[in-house]
This record gives structure tokens, C-alpha cells and sequence, in this order.
């Protein structure tokens, strides 16, 4: 029996995760750890929350004390590891709780981990520490190639930094200390209850409600896009099956232009509630806007590692992804509405902090 410690479990892959989690692994107990920035929101978790087999811990992952708490209390085995600051723009804005969170913040779990499983210099039976990262520390990519796993280190961002640093981080726990990890990289994920800052769900937001649809520079920067549930198995099958100390790839083989994705969701959304007032199609709403400082033109990933050691493939195809992605936004328009209007960071606030 798997006792998982999944740390941002309330944003939109590690929710994702959770639930399959339970559903794959019979015989798992999951904790989740979660400080519910704006980008966790426990309306995610709702089908498992009163599940015998499920906790929520609101907490900091930087949390040193908590963290031993819970490695003793739960006697965890196992971390896949979520919780980050997540959006390139906001790192931009305003770099510091991505070192915070993304560089400090894995450095605790690490330590966290080693004090609980390195005891003695032996290692837990069977432990694992999956860290969860993307593709974006490779760099940028020119019109050919795609990232594999021994592609050299290039981040540009402040995001894709922090993420590198904490990547490193957790290789130097597995040859310094022998500490189990695994890496995962993985390309630009999308599908249910992805917070509307990112570009997929910001433009079904925009485009629902007849917004402008901002397209960066030219809007031919291309991302391999990758349906969220296909992610998630890909991670069960690295915590199953994956050699510790080894990094795999994970990507869709779904490469699309920006504009391209836009204007899909453009034509998904006439097509399911007409076209806008004065007959208007929706891609009369995009908008080319000012590039984003740093913006990687290209990322694409080859994941035939992961295929050929852990028989893992997508299943999902962009366009099937895309069109269950559109309806279940248009489905849980209330969703987007709470968390766009910070309506349940008040409930967090009654729940937690006025207690
Ligand atoms: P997200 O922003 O939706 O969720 C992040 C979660 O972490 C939130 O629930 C937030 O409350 C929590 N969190 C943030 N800081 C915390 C802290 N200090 N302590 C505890 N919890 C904290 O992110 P996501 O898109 O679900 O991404 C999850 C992970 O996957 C990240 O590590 C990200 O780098 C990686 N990743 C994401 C993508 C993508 O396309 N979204 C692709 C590849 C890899
Ligand atoms: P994003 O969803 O922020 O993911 P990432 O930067 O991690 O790849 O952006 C995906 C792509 O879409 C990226 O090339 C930037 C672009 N983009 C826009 O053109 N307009 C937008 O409003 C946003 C949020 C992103």
C-alpha cells in the first residue's frame, strides 16, 4: 500500500492527478498538501474529498515542521510533487515567490524526505520522489528537433528557471544522498479546471463572452499540447514502473501554432452557440498584442522513452481534447465565474483563516 504524499494537489493537474490516484490505486492513501494559492481551489477535489482514503492539508510546502509531521504521522512512502508558482507571465511580474516556492519550497520536501527515509543511511523500502516538471527548462527551440532527455539545460524565463534549479535540486538528492527520485518533463497540458490565465481556458473565457482574444507577437510560437489525463497516467505509470534517477519526457505530439489554437476554439465556440451579435465569427475577436518578454518560440518533445521503458502513449488527440475541453468549460461556466471573481478565496478565508 502506496501513502502518497501529493503536494499541490488542488490546482489543475495535481486534482487531476488525485482523483486517479484513488481511482487506479486501490490500495493508496493520498494526502494532499496544499497551500491554495489563487491557483488551488478545492471545488477541484469535490468527488473525493469525504473518500476514506483521501486527506487535505492546508499547508506551505516551505513548512519544514508541518512536512515532518506528515512524513511521520501518515508514514509517507511516496511524494509526487505538484505544488509550484505555474504561469510564465506572472513570473515576470514578479519573479520571487517562483524561487519561493519552486526552488525553496522542493528543497524542504527534499530535506523532508531524506531525514524520513534516509534513516541510518538506509532507504525506505520502495520509497519514490516524483518531481513534476516541464519542458520549458529545455529552452526554445528553432523550426526542427524536439527536446529528449539528455537535451541540455536552457531556461529563459524566470518559470522555466526556478524550475531548473529545483530539477537539479532533486538529481543531487538521488547521487548525493540515494535519495529515490524521478523526473518528469512534460509539454503544455490542458483540459478541466485549468485556472483561466493560461491561454487555452482564458480564450474559451474571453471568446464565450465576446472579449478580445490577446495573441502574442505574430502568434506563431508553437507548444506541444498534452490533455491533462493523459499526464497523469503517464505519472502513474513513472511511480509504477519508473527507474529512479531517471528523467522521462512526456509530451502529445500535438504541435500547434498559437493562432491555430485560437482559432479552433474560435470555431468550436460558434459552432456550439452561434456566431456573435451581427453575425460576427469569433475569430473576429483576435487581437495581436505586444510579445511577451523572453517568449520561447518552439517547444516540442520526443517521447520515446517513456514509450519504449513504460508503454506510455497519449490517448487523446488534440481535436477530441480540444472539443471535451470547450464543452466542459461551457458546462461549468459557475466554475470560471468563482474563480475569476476570487469568490472562493473568501470561503477559503471563512474556512481556514477565521477559525
Ligand atoms: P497550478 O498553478 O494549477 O497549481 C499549483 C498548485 O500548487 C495550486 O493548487 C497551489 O495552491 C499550490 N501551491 C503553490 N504554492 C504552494 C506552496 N508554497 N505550498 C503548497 N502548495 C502550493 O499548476 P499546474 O498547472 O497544475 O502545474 C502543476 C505542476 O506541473 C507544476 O509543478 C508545473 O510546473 C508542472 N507542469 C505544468 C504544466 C502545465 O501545462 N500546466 C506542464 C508541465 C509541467
Ligand atoms: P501559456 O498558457 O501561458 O503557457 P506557457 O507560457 O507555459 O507555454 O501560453 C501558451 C502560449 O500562448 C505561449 O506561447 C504564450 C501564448 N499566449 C498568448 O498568445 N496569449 C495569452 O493571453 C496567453 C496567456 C498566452
Amino acid at each position: 500500500m502506496r501513502k502518497i504524499l501529493v503536494t499541490g494537489g488542488a490546482g489543475f493537474i495535481g486534482s487531476s492527478f488525485v482523483q486517479r490516484a484513488i481511482d487506479a490505486l486501490h490500495d493508496s492513501r493520498v494526502v494532499n498538501l496544499d497551500s491554495l494559492t489563487y491557483a488551488g481551489n478545492l471545488q477541484n477535489l469535490e468527488a473525493v474529498a469525504k473518500h476514506p482514503r483521501y486527506r487535505f492539508v492546508r499547508g506551505d510546502i516551505r513548512d519544514r515542521a508541518l512536512l515532518g509531521e506528515i512524513f511521520t504521522a501518515e508514514n509517507i512512502d511516496t511524494v509526487v510533487h505538484f505544488a509550484a508558482e505555474s504561469h510564465v507571465d506572472r513570473s515576470i511580474v514578479g519573479p520571487a515567490d517562483f524561487i519561493e516556492t519552486n526552488v525553496v519550497g522542493t528543497f524542504t520536501l527534499l530535506e523532508a524526505a531524506r531525514n524520513a527515509w534516509l534513516k541510518d543511511g538506509v532507504n525506505k523500502r520502495d520509497s519514490r520522489f516524483i518531481h513534476v516538471s516541464t519542458d520549458e527548462v529545455y529552452g526554445s527551440l528553432g523550426d526542427t528537433g524536439a527536446f529528449t532527455e539528455t537535451t541540455p539545460y536552457d531556461p529563459r524565463s524566470p518559470y522555466s528557471a526556478s524550475k531548473a534549479a529545483s530539477d537539479h535540486l532533486v538529481s543531487a538528492y538521488f547521487h548525493t544522498y540515494g535519495l529515490a527520485t524521478l523526473i518528469t518533463n512534460c509539454s503544455n497540458n490542458y483540459g478541466p479546471y485549468q485556472f483561466p490565465e493560461k491561454l487555452i481556458p482564458l480564450v474559451i473565457h474571453n471568446a464565450v463572452s465576446g472579449k478580445s482574444l490577446p495573441v502574442y507577437g505574430d502568434g506563431k510560437n508553437v507548444r506541444d499540447w498534452l490533455y491533462v489525463a493523459d499526464h497523469c497516467d503517464a505519472i502513474l505509470k513513472v511511480l509504477a514502473a519508473g527507474r529512479p534517477g531517471e528523467t522521462y519526457n512526456i509530451g502529445g505530439s500535438s504541435e500547434r501554432q498559437n493562432l491555430t489554437v485560437v482559432e479552433t476554439i474560435c470555431d468550436l465556440l460558434d459552432r456550439r452557440l452561434g456566431l456573435l451579435p451581427g453575425d460576427k465569427p469569433r475569430r473576429s475577436l483576435i487581437t495581436f498584442v505586444k510579445d511577451r518578454p523572453g517568449h520561447d518560440r518552439r517547444y516540442a518533445i520526443d517521447a520515446t522513452k517513456i514509450k519504449r521503458e513504460l508503454g506510455w502513449a497519449p490517448s487523446m488527440s488534440f481535436e477530441d481534447g480540444m472539443r471535451l475541453t470547450v464543452d466542459w468549460y461551457l458546462e461549468h461556466q459557475s466554475w470560471t465565474e468563482a474563480v475569476t471573481s476570487g469568490a472562493y478565496r473568501d470561503y477559503y478565508r471563512r474556512m481556514y483563516d477565521e477559525r
